[in-house]
C-alpha cells in the first residue's frame, strides 16, 4: 500500500473514529493599528521635526509623501543629482520655494534641519549615513542598509560614535501585523520555531526593474560623474541610472531589494537579531537577459543558530509574498494584509495507519484500545482552529516613519536600528556571495567577515 493511500485511509479513519471529527473553525480578527496623528493635530512650530531628503526618486518620493501626512513633520530641503527631482520635490511638498540642491552636504550644513531621509541607491547609503551622523543629523536610511558587509559596520560605528538615531527602512517591522506575529510567536502559538520559509515572485518588466528612464535625463540635467561615485567610470547611461538594481556595482540584487524585507519581518516576528551562521544559494538569470549581472531567481538556505530558513525570490513567476513560520504547535503564515494562524495539536487523531500491517484480530484489538483511550466524548470533538488576523498593509511607510520622527524628538530607540539593519543586510550579502561563488559561505563573528 502506498504511503499516500495509507495517509488517505488514516484521514478517513479519523473521520470515522469520532463521527465527523476535526470540524474546522475560521475566525477573522481585524487588527487595530496605533493611531498616528495627522498634520492638522500638529504642535507649535518649535516642536516640529524638519527633515531633508537625499534622493527623491521612486522611493524618496514615496517617503516624502508619507512623511507629510504625519503631524509635526516638515520637509525643509531636498538633494538629488538629477534636476528633474528638484521639480518633483517642490511638487510633492507643494512648496515652490523648497530649497533644492545637487549637493547633499548643503542639507547637512543647515542648522534648521534635524534629520535626513536617505533614499539614494544602495551603493550611496554608507557615505550619506556616515556623513549625516558626523554632521549631527539623525538618519532614516532605506534598506538594504549597506552595499557590502564592511560598510554596514562603518555605519553602526558612525551611529554609535556620534550618538545618532538611525532607522533602517524595512517598513513592515513597524506594522500592526508584524507586531501581532511577534506577540503570537512569543506567547507560544506555534511552539519553538523549527523552520521558516520566505518567498516572493514577480512576473513583469517593472517587477524585474526594467524601469523607463526619465525623458530629459542627460549629462546636463544629471551629475553623472558624482552619481557613479567610486564605481567603474562609464559614459552617461540612462538605463544604469534608472535600472541600477540590475548590476552588482550599484545594487544588492533581489536579496537586498526584496529578501531584506522578509528577513527583517522574520527578525521582528521571532525576536532574533543576528546574522545567519551560513548561507548556500542557487539561482541564475533565467528570464531577464538584458545585460544584468544579478540573478533573477535566487534561492537560499540560511542557518540561523540551527534553524533552517529557506528563501525563494524570483522575477519569472508571480507568487504572493509570504513568510511562513512552522513549529510543533502549528503555522503562522504572514502576508501583506493578514496573518493566518493554524493551530496543530501534534497528536494522532486516529489509530495509526501502520496497523494495516497487522493481522485483522490484532488490528481490531489495537484500534479498539486506541479509541477507548483517545476518542473524545460526544460533543467534545476537537475543532481545528484557524484564525486570520487582518491589518493595514504591512508596507505602509507611515508607522515606520512615525517611529523614526518620534525617536528624533524623544531620543528613545527606534524599532529598526543600525545593528538590526546590519544583520539583515549581512544575510543578503551572504546570499549574494554564495550565489556568485557557487558554494556555501559562513559568517565569522570574530573578524566580522564572510568566509568560505
Ligand atoms: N522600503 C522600500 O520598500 C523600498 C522600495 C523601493 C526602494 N527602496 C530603496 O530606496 C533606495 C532608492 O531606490 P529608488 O528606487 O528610489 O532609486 P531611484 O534611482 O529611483 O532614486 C534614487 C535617487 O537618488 C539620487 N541620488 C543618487 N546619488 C545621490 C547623491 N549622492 N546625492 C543626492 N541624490 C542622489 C538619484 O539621482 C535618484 O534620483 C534604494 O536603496 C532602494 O533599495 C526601498
Amino acid at each position: 500500500m502506498s504511503s499516500a493511500f495509507s495517509r488517505r485511509r488514516f484521514l478517513q479513519a479519523g473521520t470515522l473514529a469520532t463521527g465527523g471529527l476535526l470540524a474546522s473553525s475560521r475566525t477573522v480578527v481585524a487588527l487595530q493599528s496605533p493611531a498616528i496623528p495627522a498634520p492638522q493635530d500638529a504642535a507649535g512650530s518649535g516642536d516640529r521635526v524638519r527633515f531633508g531628503i537625499v534622493g527623491v526618486g521612486m522611493e524618496g518620493s514615496s517617503l516624502v509623501s508619507a512623511a507629510l501626512t504625519l503631524s509635526g513633520v516638515e520637509c525643509a530641503g531636498a538633494a538629488d543629482l538629477y534636476d528633474g527631482r528638484h521639480t518633483l520635490a517642490k511638487q510633492l511638498t507643494n512648496n515652490p520655494n523648497l530649497p533644492t540642491t545637487r549637493n547633499y552636504h548643503e542639507l547637512l550644513d543647515r542648522k534648521d534641519i534635524d534629520c535626513i531621509l536617505c533614499a539614494a541607491p544602495d551603493f550611496w547609503h554608507r557615505q550619506i549615513v556616515v556623513d549625516s551622523c558626523k554632521a549631527g543629523k539623525d538618519v532614516y536610511c532605506e534598506k538594504p542598509m549597506s552595499h557590502t558587509v564592511a560598510e554596514g559596520f562603518d555605519m553602526v560605528e558612525a551611529a554609535q560614535q556620534h550618538q545618532r538615531i538611525v532607522q533602517v527602512g524595512s517598513q513592515r517591522v513597524s506594522s500592526a501585523l508584524c507586531r501581532k506575529a511577534h506577540e503570537l510567536y512569543s506567547s507560544g502559538a506555534i511552539g519553538e520555531v523549527s523552520m521558516v520559509e520566505l518567498s516572493l515572485g514577480r512576473n513583469d518588466p517593472t517587477g524585474a526593474w526594467e524601469y523607463p528612464p526619465p525623458f530629459d535625463l542627460s549629462p546636463s540635467t544629471l551629475d553623472w560623474d558624482t552619481w557613479l561615485k567610486d564605481t567603474t567610470k562609464i559614459p552617461f547611461n540612462a538605463e544604469r541610472f534608472a535600472r541600477w538594481r540590475c548590476w552588482r556595482e550599484y545594487g544588492t540584487g533581489v536579496a537586498g531589494d526584496l529578501m531584506v524585507h522578509l528577513l527583517s519581518g522574520m527578525q521582528a516576528t521571532l525576536g532574533w537579531n543576528e546574522p545567519p551562521r551560513s548561507a548556500v544559494a542557487l539561482g541564475g538569470i533565467f528570464r531577464w537577459k538584458d545585460g544584468r549581472d544579478m540573478p533573477d531567481l535566487h534561492t537560499v538556505l540560511f542557518d540561523y543558530h540551527g534553524v533552517p530558513v529557506y528563501v525563494r525570490l524570483g522575477l519569472s513567476t508571480e507568487t504572493p509574498e509570504q513568510a511562513r513560520f512552522m513549529g510543533p504547535h502549528g503555522i503562522l503564515d504572514t502576508g501583506e494584509f493578514s496573518i493566518a494562524y493554524t493551530h496543530q495539536t501534534g497528536e494522532d487523531n486516529a489509530p495509526s495507519y501502520y496497523d494495516v500491517g497487522f493481522p485483522q484480530p490484532m488490528r481490531n484489538k489495537y484500534e479498539h484500545a486506541w479509541r477507548e483511550k483517545h476518542d473524545p466524548a460526544i460533543g467534545q470533538e476537537p475543532i481545528s482552529q484557524r484564525v486570520v488576523y487582518s491589518g493595514d498593509d504591512w508596507d505602509d511607510y507611515r508607522p515606520h516613519l512615525w517611529n523614526f520622527f518620534q525617536a528624533v524628538k524623544t531620543r528613545q530607540p527606534v524599532v529598526e536600528d543600525a545593528v538590526f539593519g546590519n544583520h539583515t543586510a549581512i544575510a543578503c550579502h551572504m546570499a549574494n556571495e554564495s550565489y556568485f561563488r557557487k558554494r556555501q559561505v559562513f559568517w565569522d563573528d570574530a573578524t566580522q567577515t564572510v568566509k568560505l
